[in-house]
């Protein structure tokens, strides 16, 4: 199976041995306390997870800008995107051993233990510099920058040493699986050659088929259908209704054993190309020897072009950084010509017009209104989910 980035095993920072982490619970207990946003506490389930491997716990400031700046830790190490714990708490001494306390779950309990090495001032200079690497963009209607530029200016950084799963063990206990989790899942099938689907939407027939091209061009043992289960920005459709809609459409549509239906413990960024390279970085740790990078791929509005998220991985990942590939997919639809749904480039003879093209906004106005889209867009069973949810928030 392909290797982890950055070593040769999978160092997830969850504390598996179960007296440590109790021992670790009862001590946090008495520990100085920070509630963390949910940016980081997102981080840390993903390092939990072993999806961030082979980070030990929150950059500093000379990682996180070198990063940003040049997709390298100041030690050279290939990294995406910062993961950091910016806060707008002070008062947390470096050298000191804290609680980090969950903001998405009720009462607050404590999600992870850090080592806190370093708290360092980061300027909103140095803070909007990153944001617009990150970003491509500072426009303040960007979820991503807004998110970002509005998290505090203290970081901490350390190890930490996570105690649990945060929500999504709880709230999605069927999807929900830690990069170790998926490791072994593609063990116990035998499977070697493995591609993975980032998505963050329910799944139409433009999405089913690219995962079924993929499958056949690649020659692919199984995919892995690897949903984001955290927070989104508004108008996004909530996690388990999407988990719904694309269990129902593996369920009916796929071959037995061929599909893995999963969902990972992090926030979208909405960061396009950067974050399609994070997207690599993790689906490498999770044991996927590809990853579909289709059109607009972690986007947002019209921030980024529709192919960026390709391309990024031309001019900015260097050889050898990841072990994944990418499977590049055009922009892909039903052709009405040829009653199937293709990749544009596989169809230079047609016009739009051939195509069933429909916005996410008309899509969302037909559910809303009780009515299904064509079956050449949408599967019936999936439309009847998504229009049930649609119609639950009229009532
Ligand atoms: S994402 O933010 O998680 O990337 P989404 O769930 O919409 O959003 O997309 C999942 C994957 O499918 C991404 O790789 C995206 O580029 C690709 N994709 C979605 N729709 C199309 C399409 N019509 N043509 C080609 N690729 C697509």
């Amino acid at each position: 199976m392909i290797k982890p980035h950055g070593s040769d095993e999978l160092n997830p920072l969850f504390v598996y041995d179960s007296e440590k982490r109790h021992a670790l619970v009862a001590e946090a207990e008495s520990l100085p306390s920070l509630l963390l946003n949910s940016a980081a506490a997102a981080n840390a389930v993903m390092l939990g997870g072993g999806y961030f491997n082979p980070l030990t716990g929150y950059m500093n400031k000379a990682d996180a800008i070198s990063v940003a700046d040049g997709l390298h830790t100041a030690d050279g190490l290939f990294w995406p995107v910062p993961v950091v714990n910016l806060t707008r708490e002070s008062g947390v001494e470096p050298g000191s051993r804290i609680a980090l306390r969950d903001p998405n779950v009720e009462g607050n309990p404590v999600l992870a233990v850090m080592d806190v090495e370093a708290v360092e001032e980061v300027s909103d200079d140095e803070i909007r510099g990153m944001a617009e690497k990150i970003f491509r963009t500072l426009d303040e209607n960007h979820p991503g920058v807004a998110t970002f530029t509005g998290l505090g200016n203290t970081l901490l950084s350390g190890p930490i040493q996570v105690l649990n799963f945060s929500y999504f063990q709880t709230d999605f206990p069927d999807t929900f699986r830690t990069a170790v989790e998926i490791r072994n899942e593609i063990q116990e099938h035998g499977w070697d050659k493995v591609v993975a689907f980032q998505t963050r939407n329910p799944m139409h027939r433009a999405h089913e088929e690219l995962c079924r091209m993929a499958m056949e061009d690649l020659g692919t043992d199984g995919i892995l259908i690897h949903m984001l289960l955290g927070k989104l920005k508004p108008g996004d459709i909530p996690a388990d209704v999407r988990d719904a809609s694309i269990r129902k459409m593996v369920e009916i549509y796929f071959p037995p054993n061929t599909v893995m239906v999963t969902g990972y413990g992090f926030d979208m960024l909405y960061a396009g190309p950067r974050e399609a390279v994070l997207h690599a970085v993790f689906r490498q740790n999770c044991g996927c020897s590809h990853l579909i990078v289709g059109r607009d791929h972690a986007g947002v509005g019209d921030y980024y072009g529709g192919f960026d998220a390709q391309t990024i991985f031309d001019e900015e990942v260097p050889a050898g950084a990841l072990e994944l590939e990418i499977y590049r997919a055009d922009h892909t639809a039903y052709s009405k010509k040829l009653d199937k749904v293709v990749m544009m480039k596989d169809a230079p003879d047609h016009s739009k017009e051939d195509f069933v093209l429909l916005s996410g906004t008309a899509v969302r106005e037909m559910l809303g209104r009780g009515e299904a889209p064509p079956p050449e867009f949408s599967r019936p069973e999936v439309a009847k989910i998504l229009s049930d949810y649609y119609q639950s928030l009229d009532s």
